[in-house]
């Protein structure tokens, strides 16, 4: 995997951004794997600016990591709220080339079943931006006994809840429990994968990661195995590692 260290979250946001945008530009109409969560905001800012500097995401498709179980779709903490207000509502990109996972499904097996079709149907995820939990966790696969392979639901940890619960503060919807999540193998079939992880709290799921053995007590640890990483880290994340290049 290649590490990247910068200074700081805004720097990140720019060599992620540009990278994807520098994809968006050589294929107009590329698949792109999203996330949410804080990590990739400044590479959401940095694509809107690419945007108004002339990139056109007209014929990008996205599909998003995760969605949380029981909030409506409109609800202010939902993930597709999340990405209508960071991402999607900055750039020109068309509302219905953008998927999810369906957290309210009422048949799980046949929403994932949906979701695998349509990210075949769409050739592929070319590029998937990932953030990490600081349990390891990427998308919302949890640390476990077996890496997962297509999307399914997932109940949520307690560092998860713990981790998340700050978002719901005020919200008249408690912090979901449960979460619809791409799984692991879904994840590795992307070409390319960009893993985004900034301060302290993520220290020692990066170093577990990067220098740890593959397991899915660590989800990350999986990515070892994938032929194209780039993982992003400002000092702070990259604090635990044994050699820990700075750009
Ligand atoms: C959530 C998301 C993950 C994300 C993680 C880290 O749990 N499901 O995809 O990587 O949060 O979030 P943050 O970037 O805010 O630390």
């Amino acid at each position: 995997m290649k590490v990247i260290v910068l200074t700081d979250k805004e720097a990140i946001g720019q060599a992620a951004g540009d990278l994807i945008c520098g994809l968006v530009s050589q294929k107009p109409d590329a698949v792109l794997g999203l996330a949410t969560g804080s990590s990739p905001v400044p590479t959401y800012l940095r694509m809107a600016e690419r945007h108004r500097e002339g990139v056109s995401f007209q014929k990008v498709k996205t599909f998003n990591l995760d969605e949380y179980c029981g909030l409506p779709e409109a609800h202010e903490n939902s993930y597709h709220t999340f990405m209508r207000e960071q991402l999607f509502s900055h750039i020109d990109i068309q509302l219905e080339n953008t998927h999810f996972l369906d957290g309210n499904c009422a048949d799980e097996a046949a929403e994932s079943e949906r979701f695998s079709r349509t990210i075949e149907a769409a050739g592929g995820i070319d590029l998937q931006l990932l953030g990490i939990g600081s349990n390891g966790h990427i998308g919302f696969n949890e640390p476990a006994q077996a890496f997962t392979g297509e999307a399914f639901k997932v109940a949520l940890t307690p560092s998860t809840i713990k981790d998340n619960s700050p978002n719901f503060i005020g919200s008249d919807i408690p912090m979901p429990r449960f979460a619809m999540t791409m799984g692991i193998g879904q994840i590795l079939r992307a070409g390319r994968i960009i893993l985004i992880a900034t301060g302290e709290a993520k220290a020692r799921a990066v170093k577990a990661m990067l220098e740890g053995e593959v397991t899915p007590q660590c989800p990350a640890s999986v990515l070892q195995k994938h032929p194209d990483v780039t993982v992003y880290l400002n000092p702070a994340a990259a604090a635990l590692l044994s050699d820990h290049p700075i750009e």
